[in-house]
């Protein structure tokens, strides 16, 4: 059965290839739309980059939202020293032709779970939990008929990656990914121990280039650039591909292995600000501390890029 998903996003290069991962895989995803949020690049820039990846998707009736232009309660945190100045720096990409959809993200993100079949949707959030936690707040109603949530976010054995404890789309909007993991809504989280995994390596970008369409070629470009980043700072053959993962969670859940653990959000503290503290070994008590979060903490990369080139093959 094709999976029904909405995919909330700050594109940044690996938010592209996330999108292009669903959008190639048709037969088992289904993208009723992309809504885009403030993260890496403010949401002026994020909404026109979910547009150019559509686009070189070839998937032009693909909808696309622009949702929150900032946190719940805080200043807006971005990432171009990672992601470059327009956020997805590497390939030169011609403005986009197809046009945004009018209405609100948030407005649509409820409107979809109100008139689909209750637990039909999945929710793949790539960036900050700012549009999930408002549509929850908006409309409570609409928790329930939530399937589940698959969400890149988090770290505990890799602790941060913007802090020396906060995951960047966590510490964005702290507060967010509070609400979001006290809603009840079964939560899948891939961490940055995760995504640490699947480093884009020469080998893996050669062969997608190598794949000779013209998306493998943008492909290589954006990771090219992206991977400057996180080589520098990790010393690493290429840089981790975070949000492809829960694409590649869907389409083939056997690749990753976790557990169901209780996951808090530090809102408070200005040290670990974002910290998401994981009870990995069952620490607390679950009475008090519901196992809210199916955490995932191993990937088979191997497995990965090979659905990855497979899939992005298939496009244009
Ligand atoms: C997350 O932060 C962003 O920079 C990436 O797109 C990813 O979603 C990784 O911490
Ligand atoms: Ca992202």
């Amino acid at each position: 059965m094709r999976q029904k998903i909405i995919i909330d996003t700050d594109p940044g290069q690996d938010d592209a290839i996330a999108i292009l991962l669903a959008l190639a895989s048709p037969k088992k995803i289904d993208v009723l739309g992309i809504v885009a949020v403030a993260g890496n690049v403010p949401l002026n820039l994020a909404k026109k980059n979910a547009l150019k990846v559509v686009e070189i998707s070839g998937f032009l009736d693909t909808k696309v939202f622009a949702g929150c232009d900032r946190p719940l309660k805080r200043k807006l945190v971005t990432a171009e020293n990672v992601h470059g100045k327009t956020g997805l720096d590497g390939p030169d990409l011609p403005e986009p032709k197809i046009k945004l959809q009018k209405q609100h993200g948030v407005d649509y993100i409820i409107e979809a779970l109100r008139s689909h079949k209750t637990k039909t949707i999945t929710l793949c959030p790539l960036g900050p939990l700012t549009n999930i936690a408002t549509a929850m707040q908006q409309a409570p109603d609409i928790i329930g008929r939530i399937k589940q949530i698959v969400l890149m976010g988090g770290a505990y054995f890799e602790v941060g990656n913007v802090t020396p404890s906060a995951e960047f789309n966590i510490y964005v909007d702290p507060d967010a990914a509070d609400f979001v993991l006290r809603s009840g809504v079964p939560i899948t989280m891939l961490p940055l121990d995760v995504t640490h995994q699947v480093l884009t390596t020469q080998k893996r970008i050669k062969k997608i280039k190598n794949i000779g369409n013209e998306t493998g070629k943008i492909v290589s470009q954006m990771t090219v650039f992206f991977e400057r980043f996180d080589e520098a700072k990790y010393g690493s053959d290429g840089a981790p591909l975070h949000d492809p993962c829960v694409i590649a969670y869907l389409l083939k859940p056997k690749l990753f292995e976790g557990r169901q653990v209780n996951v808090q959000i530090e809102t408070k503290s200005k040290l670990t600000l974002g910290m998401s503290v994981v009870d990995y070994w069952g620490i607390t008590d679950i009475k008090t501390h519901p196992r809210n979060v199916n955490f995932i903490r191993n990937v088979n990369a191997k497995g990965f890029y090979k659905l990855l080139t497979k899939r992005l093959a298939l496009l244009p």
